[in-house]
């Protein structure tokens, strides 16, 4: 029904929301698509030097994830619905209308859509994305584990539901997201956390 078609536009238009390109411009940075690895996501953003830049780009995609699932169960809509809600601002943060569709990789929208589902799942993925951080110093590393880690979490707190099945679908784009990251990590060349950018 036309309710939902709605709640799905409204839910892609806020997770198209580019934090990381509005905080660079309210302070006066560079593009961050213009450096490091090009992405317009906080890790990149980091690269910048500019650590308020990057919080602001964590707080801001993090946060529009949450909101997309909170609205949603705010107007009424099941689990399903808000959980298709998160993916779809998800998918607007990776696909981005205001970039050509050429949004970033996803982690810190699906990090505020799993917190708003449960937040058990979405500390259980802040934990392993946290400890994979702290020893390997990869941000893709990390946001690999987590990104494995969030459907299996997800089937254990929400069970075989649909609700996990967009948990899972979530996963798969953050991981072919990351490709080319998996690359590199597998190369040895990723840039580790907050190296300056090049
Ligand atoms: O949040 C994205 C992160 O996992 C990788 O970012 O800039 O190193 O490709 P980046």
């Amino acid at each position: 029904p036309l309710e939902h078609l709605l709640l799905l536009i409204g839910a892609y238009l806020l997770g198209s929301i580019p934090f990381a390109i509005v905080s660079s411009r309210l302070l006066g940075l560079e593009d961050p698509r213009h450096y490091g690895s090009g992405n317009p996501g906080a890790t990149n953003v980091l690269r910048s030097g500019n650590k308020k830049a990057a919080a602001l780009t964590l707080l801001g995609d993090c946060i529009k994830g949450w909101l997309a699932v909170w609205i949603a169960g705010a107007l009424g809509f099941d689990l399903t619905w808000c959980a298709l809600a998160g993916f779809a601002a998800f998918l607007g943060h990776v696909f981005t209308i205001f970039l050509r569709f050429n949004g970033g990789k996803g982690v810190a929208t699906a990090l505020g859509v799993l917190a708003a589902l449960d937040y058990r799942i979405a500390l259980a993925c802040l934990a392993i994305w946290i400890a994979t951080a702290y020893f390997s110093r990869y941000s893709s590393a990390a946001a690999v584990a987590a990104a494995v880690a969030a459907p299996l979490a997800a089937l254990l707190v929400l069970g075989p539901q649909a609700a996990s099945l967009a948990v899972l679908a979530m996963s798969a784009v953050l991981l072919w997201r990351h490709s080319a990251n998996i690359r590199r990590l597998m190369a040895g060349t990723e840039s580790r956390i907050g190296a300056k950018k090049g």
